[in-house]
């Protein structure tokens, strides 16, 4: 019998309570181990919930928790008392399990480490695609490859407005209202909507799939707060569909890790993915590419991953003591972050419909070593404050694959064109043959 404790009772916290009561019967049968569910603290127990949590389990003193349990389940979230919370916890020599991707991604570093000078473990299968099992996945089922990439969609918020931009032809305010409505974003988004939330999953990610650690701050992030309906229209013309990818690529010793909005071919598996679903793809040197999807989020679906978490932990402590088999920074150095991505880009400039425009700007282009795959000019007239009436259309240029320095280069000189409106848009675009 192994005793677990749970600190936070909210969204997953009484999923997980509900789930080892209702389910320990079922998990001792299947893993041999018996789950003893000790105290639960939380700060309100006056609040309701989805699921009673019983009167003889409820603290409101952590303390309580640490001192009756072999393994600790830290679900309050946010970084200052959680951290405190998992060092005091791995101080006293008790496992950890969390959920918490903002904090591991962050300073992971320093707890992993400390766990392993102790011979403890930290499980965070839920911090990482909700109920969707990437991180055993990766670690164990794919231990014997080289991860070349991992990559897809991280966030289930972002997922839906995209989803619903898309299908309803709506403007991305309208649709993040409508995410709000359906308690899918929360009233502060932005850790959603700026793609912090996916940045915090893909280094997790990178960190077991590259076998290093690195700064956070290295991450390039960028959310979809601007994203144009008119520019997933326009991509969905030349047959792509616009998605927030979170991609970590490892080539010739080094590391790109990056959340953007990113175009990708309507007929890739990743373009079906809707609404709050999430998917992910992970390509190593001999399975080739595997994709798992489900639930990135929701009470039940995170209390699974957690839960396994837990039972694995427990297994570790009955049948194989002191046996931890998932080094964290394996490589045994620090891979270098690589800004300089190597992609395809849509990029679309406003301009006046005359002749030699196009000319211009591919000659900057030319002159920056990026070659046109393809180019869209619509006659639908841009709409731009103060300017009705003149005939400004959107033109549309898909490049060949370029460095990322070379394109901010170009775009830098092709804004200053007299025959440029504004701000150029860029956009990303990844090929699944890639
Ligand atoms: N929700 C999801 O679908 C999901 C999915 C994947 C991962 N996660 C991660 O799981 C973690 C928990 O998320 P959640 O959605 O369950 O959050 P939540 O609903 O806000 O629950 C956190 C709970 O912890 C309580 N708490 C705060 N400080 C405490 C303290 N000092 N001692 C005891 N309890 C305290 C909170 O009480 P008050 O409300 O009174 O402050 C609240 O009941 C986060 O790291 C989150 O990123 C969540």
């Amino acid at each position: 019998m192994v005793r677990v404790g749970i600190v936070g009772c909210g969204v997953v916290g009484t999923g997980v309570v509900q789930l080892l009561l209702k389910n320990s019967d079922l998990i001792e049968k299947k893993a041999g181990v018996r789950i003893e569910l000790t105290k639960v603290a939380d700060k309100d127990w006056e609040r309701q919930r989805p699921f009673e949590v019983p009167g003889h389990l409820r603290v409101t003193d952590y303390r309580e928790v640490l001192e009756s349990s072999d393994i600790v389940v830290e679900l309050v979230g946010g970084k200052s008392f959680a951290k405190d919370l998992i060092k005091e916890a791995l101080e006293r020599g008790k496992h950890v399990v969390t959920a918490n991707k903002h904090l591991l991604a962050e300073d992971g570093y320093e707890l992993f480490k400390l766990a392993e000078e102790r011979g403890l473990y930290i499980g965070f299968e839920a911090s990482v695609g909700g109920g969707i099992p990437i991180i055993k996945a990766v670690r164990e089922s794919l231990v014997g490859n080289r991860i070349r990439a991992v990559y897809g969609i991280l966030n289930g918020t972002t997922n839906y407005i995209l989803t619903r931009m898309l299908e309803e032809e709506i403007d991305f305010e309208s649709a993040l209202q409508e995410a709000k409505q359906k308690g899918y974003a929360e009233a502060d988004p932005s850790l959603d909507i700026d793609g912090w939330d996916a940045a915090h999953k893909i280094t997790l990610l990178s960190y077991i799939a590259f076998g290093s650690f690195f700064s956070f701050a290295e991450v390039f992030v960028e959310g979809i707060r601007k994203v144009d309906l008119l520019d997933i229209e326009l991509g969905r013309d030349l047959g792509y569909t616009l998605k927030l990818l979170a991609i970590a690529k490892s080539r010739d010793g080094e590391i790109e890790v990056r959340v953007h909005p990113t175009f990708v071919p309507e007929d890739d598996p990743l373009a079906k993915v809707r609404d709050v679903f999430n998917a992910i793809t992970v390509d190593g040197d001999f399975v080739g590419k595997t994709m798992f999807y489900g639930r990135g989020a929701g009470s039940h679906p995170t209390a699974s991953a957690v839960v396994s978490d837990i039972v694995d932990m427990a297994q570790r402590i009955v049948y194989c003591k002191g046996i931890y088999t998932h080094r964290m920074g394996w490589e045994g150095r620090e891979l270098k972050v690589n800004r300089n991505f190597y992609s395809r880009y849509y990029v679309r400039f406003d301009v006046p419909d005359r002749p030699g425009v196009l000319a211009s700007i591919s000659r900057v282009l030319a002159d920056y070593h990026i070659s046109i795959a393809s180019v869209l000019q619509k006659e639908k007239v841009c709409k731009i404050a103060g300017r009705e009436g003149e005939h400004i259309v959107p033109l549309v240029i898909l490049t060949h694959k370029a460095y990322e320095r070379d394109m901010r280069g170009a775009l830098k000189v092709i804004k200053e064109l007299p025959v440029v409106e504004g701000e150029p848009v860029l956009i990303r675009v990844e090929e699944e043959a890639e």
